[in-house]
């Protein structure tokens, strides 16, 4: 190892301070302090584990049973059993506490549909077989082009139960732009959506060949997510497995999750957002972002990574916002992760352009800012084990690195630092010196000039 830092805190922030200019190392310590401490309870009252299967079991007496079978699903994989699943949900979310049953060991074809509330609380989604997509993008239902399974407005559901929620996603996948370069790009459907609801819990199911994305939580809050797979190919493209947008106090915890885009990706107006004990790879690794596209505003704040292995990612932990963007990601806190083989461990890109158009150089930017890794360690097939390209306008600040340790395996590893600013402590290695010091490309070039390098503009086509 070439570099360590071992120097006590304080006389880091002093390091840090003197060279940024900035002058309050005491309240700079409570914002460290902070981040290494800041917490999303794991359980919540509102949600905890009260609907296990043994419960509906045990008390089926006092629970109403709705199988999609009483309502004529076939379950043969042939036939349409849309209607069976539309009547079936109308019954169960009138209901006092029931639980609508997709039994095991038959496999149910569902057209697109918004299952909506409210509903009865306390309502219990128990999947057992398997639900599957009509496979057939000119058929689709040209009224839902971006849902296939969507529920809304529900309070205190449980989803849970073995099953598998398969989208069918070949055909979409080989239409989609990134395969087909003729092909226009546009929006294909999310197998599983949860929008504008509370209290959730989804335990258990696995989702799997999605369209595009394959869970999205969306407007919603209180929600725990335990125990489900993402399962589809590597290079399937756009097939995000978790995307939480415009929400609150989310918990994704023990999930295993192999894709072809973000293993978990966190977008605008979403905080108090922990993810533990994740599981990534195949896949683009774990995002905060894209946000800014289109000069909109994205704000992202209190997300916590706790225990996670990626392996053979193209990215580990990610922050990646477009140019023109405004807004702000803020106090996230990046730990406990171990890679192996990620092309990209630790990134921050101000310069996304996932777009078949080179993007155009902006002024504007989300304000990137509190972000900490902390033991983060592995191998990396790239130079680059960290990267921090920030906006020169709209410059990185407190990037905080803790116990980092990234290889390569045949060759040796570096930090880009391009507008960043922060320190590191303990072990940090390769060396994040240009965080604190004047081999920042951003302090050592002229700041009027912007970064229009091939090399910090990052395109994911
Ligand atoms: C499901 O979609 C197919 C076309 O893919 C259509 O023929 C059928 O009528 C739809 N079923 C329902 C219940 O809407
Ligand atoms: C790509 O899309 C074009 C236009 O839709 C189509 O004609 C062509 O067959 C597709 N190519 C492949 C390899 O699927
Ligand atoms: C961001 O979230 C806010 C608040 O929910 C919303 O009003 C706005 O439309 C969102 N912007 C984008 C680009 O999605
Ligand atoms: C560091 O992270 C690894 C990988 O998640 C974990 O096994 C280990 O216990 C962590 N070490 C400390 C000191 O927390």
């Amino acid at each position: 190892m070439d570099k360590f830092f071992l120097l006590p805190l304080l006389s880091l922030l002093i390091i840090a301070y003197g060279v940024s200019g900035s002058i309050d190392p005491e309240s700079d310590i409570d914002m460290v302090k902070e981040l290494e401490t800041f917490d999303i309870e794991e359980q919540d009252d509102n949600v905890v584990d009260t609907y296990a299967i043994p419960v509906w079991k045990s008390e089926r007496g006092s629970r109403s049973l709705m199988n999609v079978d009483s309502f004529d699903a076939v379950g043969d994989g042939i036939t349409d059993d849309t209607m069976a699943f539309r009547k079936a949900w109308e019954t169960a979310c009138s209901a006092a506490k029931s639980v609508l049953l997709v039994p095991k060991e038959k496999r149910y074809l569902v057209n697109a549909t918004t299952f909506k509330g409210p509903c009865n609380d306390g309502m219990i989604i128990q999947i057992e077989g398997t639900i599957i997509a009509p496979d057939e993008p000119e058929k689709w239902d040209p009224k839902l082009p971006r849902q296939w399974l969507e529920f809304t407005k529900l309070n205190a559901a449980t989803f849970q139960g073995d099953g598998v929620i398969d989208g069918s996603g070949e055909k979409w996948w080989a239409e989609s732009c990134k395969k087909n370069k003729s092909r226009p790009c546009k929006g294909a459907p999310t197998a599983l959506t949860i929008d504008s609801s509370s209290n959730i819990r989804v335990k258990g199911l696995t989702i799997q060949n999605s369209q595009q994305m394959h869970f999205t939580i969306a407007r919603s809050e209180t929600v725990r997510i335990t125990e489900v797979r993402v399962s589809s190919p590597g290079d399937s493209p756009n097939t995000d497995g978790i995307h939480i947008t415009q929400s609150m106090n989310v918990v994704v915890q023990n999930c295993k999750i192999s894709t072809g885009d973000d293993c978990i990706s966190i977008v605008n107006a979403s905080s108090g957002i922990k993810m533990k004990g994740i599981s990534c790879g195949p896949g683009h690794g774990i995002s905060i972002g894209s946000l800014g596209k289109d000069n909109s505003a994205g704000i992202v704040s209190k997300v916590v990574l706790d225990t996670a292995f990626l392996r053979e990612t193209t990215n580990g932990v990610r922050i990646k916002t477009w140019q023109g963007g405004s807004g702000y990601v803020r106090a996230i806190r990046f730990e406990n992760v171990r890679m192996q083989d990620v092309e990209n461990p630790i990134i921050i890109d101000q310069f996304y352009c996932d777009s078949p158009n080179a993007c155009e150089t902006q002024t504007s930017a989300i304000k990137v800012s509190q972000i900490m890794y902390r033991n983060i360690s592995g191998t990396t097939t790239s130079k680059n084990a960290m990267k921090f390209a920030c906006s020169d306008s709209v410059p990185c600040s407190n990037i905080i690195l803790s116990n980092v340790n990234l290889e390569k395996t045949d060759g040796t590893v570096e930090t880009y630092c391009h507008a960043a600013q922060g320190f590191g402590y303990g072990v940090v290695h390769p060396s994040a010196d240009c965080l604190t010091s004047s081999d920042n490309d951003f302090a050592a070039k002229d700041q009027t000039q912007l970064p229009t390098e091939q090399h910090i503009v990052h395109t994911e086509l």
